[in-house]
């Protein structure tokens, strides 16, 4: 099915739901993820995060994603996430990824500025869509490390941002963190509400993981477009696969080991679908 990304934000905003963005890790888990999708009717966005990409190989994984998106019976979305590397953006874009994110949210303004302006000069003849970021992300994890305290996005910049860029999605720092929370994470609604107000363009909460239902669909209510759901989908992957394991003797084959954790995976993908209130949207 051809999806077009800026299209299924609108419609979630207008839906008062979101876009759901999962992080695969192998065939598997995107196996898992696009199953679930279609099983739930929901609209889709595969995410790629820069080591799986580089494990893979863009060729690989843009391939993939090209025939499963072709193939999907929802809207799904191939993209790669989090690359702060220009290179790496144009890459995929060449590799048929129709969405990226460029995270230059650790440098300054400025270069975050000409980095995502950059990457849209190159995306935009091909339609591609770009995500970039404002404030931080926290946490520890592949996505990176960031404890710092100044992570918050600053309204007016985010405003600055979009009008110099015209990026077409903006991930914020509103106090989400990557990986799993020691506590219940304190979001700051106020501010997400604030850019929300100031800036046209759909808002994308990270750190998905661990954030209870009621903060993410007080964060839809107050203009998140698209939700990043990653930590949990490997640690299921993983956790159920030890699991298997344990239970079986010596050389089990690979499919007899695959098969129940993807219906956990799956099963895991579904509840996360239904928190961002996208069951049935496609
Ligand atoms: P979690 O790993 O905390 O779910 O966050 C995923 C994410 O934001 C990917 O960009």
């Amino acid at each position: 099915m051809k999806a077009n990304l800026r299209e299924m934000l609108r419609k979630a905003d207008d839906g008062g739901y979101a876009v759901p963005a999962f992080n695969y890790s192998d065939i598997w888990d995107f196996l898992a993820i696009m199953e679930a999708a279609e099983e739930e009717r929901s609209p889709v966005i595969l995410s790629s995060n820069p080591l799986v990409v580089e494990a893979i190989g863009p060729e690989m994984c843009g391939a993939i994603g090209a025939a499963a998106m072709g193939k999907a019976s929802v809207p799904a979305i191939h993209h790669l996430d989090h690359s702060s590397s220009v290179s790496l953006c144009k890459t995929a874009i060449d590799n048929a990824y129709p969405s990226v994110m460029i995270d230059a949210s650790a440098h300054e303004l400025e270069k975050n500025i000409g980095m995502v302006k950059e990457v849209i000069a190159y995306a935009r003849p091909k339609g591609v869509h770009v995500e970039s970021e404002l404030g931080r992300i926290k946490g520890r994890g592949i996505e990176g490390d960031y404890k710092d305290g100044d992570f918050l996005v600053v309204t007016e910049e985010a405003v600055r941002f979009v009008r110099e860029t015209g990026t077409d999605s903006l991930a914020i720092g509103i106090g989400t963190a990557h990986g799993f929370y020691a506590g219940k994470p304190e979001i700051d609604f106020r501010r997400l509400k604030e850019v929300n107000d100031a800036v046209d363009t759909p808002l994308v909460l990270h750190g998905g993981t661990g954030i209870p239902r009621e903060d993410v669909e007080r964060a839809i209510r107050n203009g998140i477009n698209k939700v990043n759901v990653g930590t949990i989908i490997h640690c299921t992957y993983m956790n159920s696969m030890r699991e298997e394991l344990a239970g079986l003797a010596e050389n089990p084959y690979t499919l007899q080991v695959v098969k129940p954790v993807l219906a956990k995976i799956k099963e895991v993908v579904k509840g996360w679908i239904r928190v961002c209130m996208a069951n049935g949207k496609a």
